[in-house]
């Protein structure tokens, strides 16, 4: 069924174009409408004959295509849609569109369009993490441009690393969201989430862990990237895909967990959502432990070093200006939680009663505590308190 909605999209010249043929295909199911710009690049990976073909519209390619300029000035086709999106986006697109340079139909486009702009960029391991591209990577984040991707994974060179554009399911939900109006006041904003179970080895193959699912912590980093945040997901081992938009850093223990979210610093914000193993086996083993018969086995347990009192206590300069911990209590979770949130010198304290299935699910029942008081928040799905705690990160920030 027709949205009403329409998307310009802009492929560029990556190897990565494949995939946004499927992308258009995904757009037109949904309803949503789409016209294409096939950059000069764009056009030697997928032809005009296959987008129109795919999109039912005419496509553009040049800018000094007078046919064109007379059915649609170049100025109307930037505005006409209601985002547009650059898929794959080069790293040379991206260098000219931080640049602000107009020297092509796309970058014309890009320049005069008066709508949101998404990005998903693609390109080699090493274009990417050049410091040239990640400069301009942060020089067009912070004019609010949104960013999906990119993946990690094998890629067309052989190379291995990020660098592979998200996959046109993930880029669909950035348009989702970028069409929902989402007001992108976290934009040049950097948040540090934490997520997740941690998983304590007691020996090679058997760990301790807990039931928590990553779902909560996953939805608050996918509601703040899509305010526009630049978001680093330090995430426990889960069963889920990462969160598009989202920069997710895997870790296995608590220690390491801890290492990722200080070397994630600094940042503006961090949200300790993980469920952090209090303790630690103290000697894991290195072999398989066997099986005594009817001897039993004692672990000792140490305890784990304190993430959120950690990041809480750095000094001045180095503390976030935000600190939210979550309290996952199971009795009185209120009083345990309020005395949480002084005894580890946070900001902020979402405290949830675990007691009632919230591990796993999709729905949520919150407080929020900070220095002035609570506020009960009514039982809602987990992408709901993210989009809540998200409007309030931004209100504090700004
Ligand atoms: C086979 C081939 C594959 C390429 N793949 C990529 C890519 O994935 N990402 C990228 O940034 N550039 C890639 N390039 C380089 C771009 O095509 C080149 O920078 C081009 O000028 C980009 O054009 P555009 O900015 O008009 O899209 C590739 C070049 C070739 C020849």
């Amino acid at each position: 069924m027709a949205t009403g909605q329409s998307v310009l999209l802009i492929i560029g010249g990556g190897v990565a174009a494949y995939k946004s043929l499927l992308l258009i295909r995904l757009l037109k199911t949904a309803g949503i409408g789409v016209r294409v710009v096939l950059t000069r690049g764009g056009a030697q990976f997928v032809t005009p004959l296959s987008v129109g073909a795919l999109s039912g519209e005419k496509v553009f390619t040049d800018l000094f295509d007078l046919t064109d300029e007379a059915e649609m000035g170049h100025i109307q086709l930037s505005r006409a849609a209601d985002l547009v999106v650059a898929a794959p986006a080069t790293a040379d697109l991206m260098a000219r569109m931080a640049a602000g340079m107009a020297d092509d139909l796309a970058t014309t486009l890009l320049l005069a369009t008066d709508k949101d702009v998404l990005i998903a960029p693609a390109m080699n391991v090493r274009m990417w993490e050049h410091a040239a591209t990640q400069a301009n990577l942060a020089t067009l984040r912070a004019r609010g441009v949104a960013v999906v991707g990119p993946d990690a994974g094998d890629m067309a060179c052989g190379e291995y690393g990020p660098g592979r554009m998200a996959e046109p399911e993930a880029i669909m939900a950035a348009i989702r969201t970028a069409l929902a109006g989402t007001p992108r006041d976290l934009a040049g904003r950097r948040i540090v989430v934490t997520s997740g179970p941690t998983h304590e080895p007691i020996d090679p193959v058997r760990y301790i862990a807990n039931r928590s699912s990553g779902k909560q912590g996953q939805a608050i980093a996918a509601a703040l990237a899509a305010r526009g945040a630049e978001v680093v997901l330090v995430s426990g081992p889960v069963g889920l895909d990462p969160p598009p938009g989202v920069e997710t850093r895997g870790v296995g223990t608590a220690r390491e967990m801890l290492a990722a979210t200080l070397a994630a610093l600094p940042a503006d914000a961090v949200v300790c959502a993980a469920a952090v193993a209090d303790y630690r086996v103290a000697d894991a083993a290195d072999q398989k432990l066997k099986k005594a018969d009817g001897a039993g086995r004692t672990l000792t347990l140490v305890e784990n070093p304190d993430i959120l009192a950690t990041v809480s206590t750095l000094p001045g300069g180095e503390r976030p200006r935000l600190v939210v911990g979550f309290a996952a209590e199971t009795q009185d979770v209120l009083a345990y939680a309020g005395a949480k949130r002084t005894r580890k010198g946070c900001d902020w304290i979402v405290a949830n009663d675990v007691s009632q299935g919230v591990f796993g699910g999709d729905d949520n029942r919150v407080t929020l505590i900070d220095a002035q008081g609570s506020e009960d928040w009514p039982k809602m799905g987990k992408d709901a308190v993210a989009a809540k705690l998200a409007e309030r990160i931004a209100t504090a920030l700004s």
